[in-house]
């Protein structure tokens, strides 16, 4: 049934090559550089290849947080390029109880725990968390404000070029240079090599830019993505370009991106599957919410479904679901994509991360 549904729409596929002829494991890097190509073209902008280095300066400890049980430390991230450096600050929560705990690098919304996240329990589960607070990296203002942060720093030009990039590529570098540093300064402390990257929403869709690009990151969850993000562009449900256009958001994506607006959105040369590809064979957790309608969770779920193509070609478990559509309370984590369905609204829930850490529990006993 499903994969009748998945023809139907019509969908484009991530393991064809853009001359039409099947990819392999063997031409899949080249399937990698013709899908980032794409989405950077059309999409979220291409990403500046200019060599950083990246140091980080704990600005504040604390042992005594959540009962004691973890450590707490405020760390200034830098990054010194030709043209000058740059700093923003992240949060670091490491479980004591645990030797080399894997991480959540969460794109967060606002400073210190919120309501998005369950932290001391988190950390009772043995995760450590970073946590970026994304205005930290540039403003979220809309209405193509970027005169600050990383957007003043590498000099987007007014007005942009058709490609140059927007704010969910300018989040998605930030997430890579907190990786950077993880990877260079804390791999004594943390299993550097299980650093999974998670957003909601608009940090979800840049939760998964980040782990197109980055190969670095273990596994990447992206909770209520929606359009731009695991969401399908095309047939799909919930919101369109012109919604983004009209809300000023179209700042999150590149110039280019507004070209498919209304009739032309199906036409496409790209589709959100290869975004989700790009993860494999990594992890991936794609999690929606049923009453998500802007963000269309049957087409997230079907973006999940058509990307699990690239795992299969490269031996691996992609998505293992039944064949039918989900329904609320559904949880698929066998394969190495897991996507689950839960009731009711957008929020990144309690529910939603105890789904994710279970999932990345069991693939973490099975040695991945
Ligand atoms: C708006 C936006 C969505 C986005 C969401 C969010 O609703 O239109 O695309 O995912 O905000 O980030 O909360």
């Amino acid at each position: 049934m499903l994969k009748e549904l998945l023809k139907e729409r019509d969908y484009l596929s991530p393991v064809l090559m853009s001359d039409g002829t099947a990819a392999s494991s063997d031409s899949w890097q080249k399937r990698r550089r013709e899908m980032l190509e794409l989405l950077s073209r059309h999409s979220y902008g291409y990403t500046p290849d200019i060599p950083c280095q990246v140091f980080g300066k704990v600005a504040e400890h604390s042992g005594i947080s959540y009962a004691g049980k973890v450590t707490e430390e405020k760390i200034e991230i830098t990054l010194e390029c030709g043209m000058g450096s740059f700093t923003f600050p992240i949060m670091l929560y490491i479980p004591k109880r645990v030797k080399k705990p894997p991480v959540f690098l969460h794109l967060a919304f606002r400073p210190v725990a919120d309501r998005y996240i369950p932290l001391e329990e988190i950390c009772d589960n043995g995760f450590a968390v970073a946590v970026l607070v994304y205005t930290d990296a540039v403003n979220d203002n809309h209405y193509m404000d970027f005169n600050d942060g990383i957007a003043k720093f590498f000099g987007v030009t007014h007005p942009r070029a058709e490609t140059e990039w927007g704010k969910i590529g300018m989040w998605a570098y930030a997430a890579s240079r907190v990786m950077d540093y993880l990877v260079s300064f804390r791999y004594d402390e943390l299993d550097i090599n299980r650093v999974c990257v998670i957003g909601h929403s608009r940090l979800g869709k840049t939760a998964l830019w980040a782990g197109a690009q980055d190969e670095r990151f273990w596994c990447t969850v992206s909770n209520n993505s929606g359009y731009g993000g695991a969401a399908s562009s095309k047939c799909g449900k919930g919101e369109r370009i012109d919604d983004f256009i009209r809300l000023g958001s179209d700042e999150w994506f590149c110039e280019n991106f507004k070209k498919y607006k209304g009739e032309l959105e199906d036409k496409k040369p790209y589709d959100q599957a290869f975004l989700t590809a790009l993860i494999a064979p990594r992890l991936l957790c794609v999690g929606s919410a049923a009453e998500d309608r802007g963000a269309d969770p049957i087409g997230e779920f079907f973006t999940t479904l058509n990307a699990s193509s690239a795992w299969e070609l490269l031996g691996e478990r992609g998505l293992v679901c039944p064949d039918r559509l989900p329904t609320p309370g559904d949880f698929f984590p066998d394969g190495k994509v897991c996507y689950h369905l839960r009731a009711g609204r957008h929020f990144l829930s309690r529910e939603d991360w105890n789904f994710y850490m279970r999932f990345l529990k069991e693939k973490i006993s099975l040695g991945y």
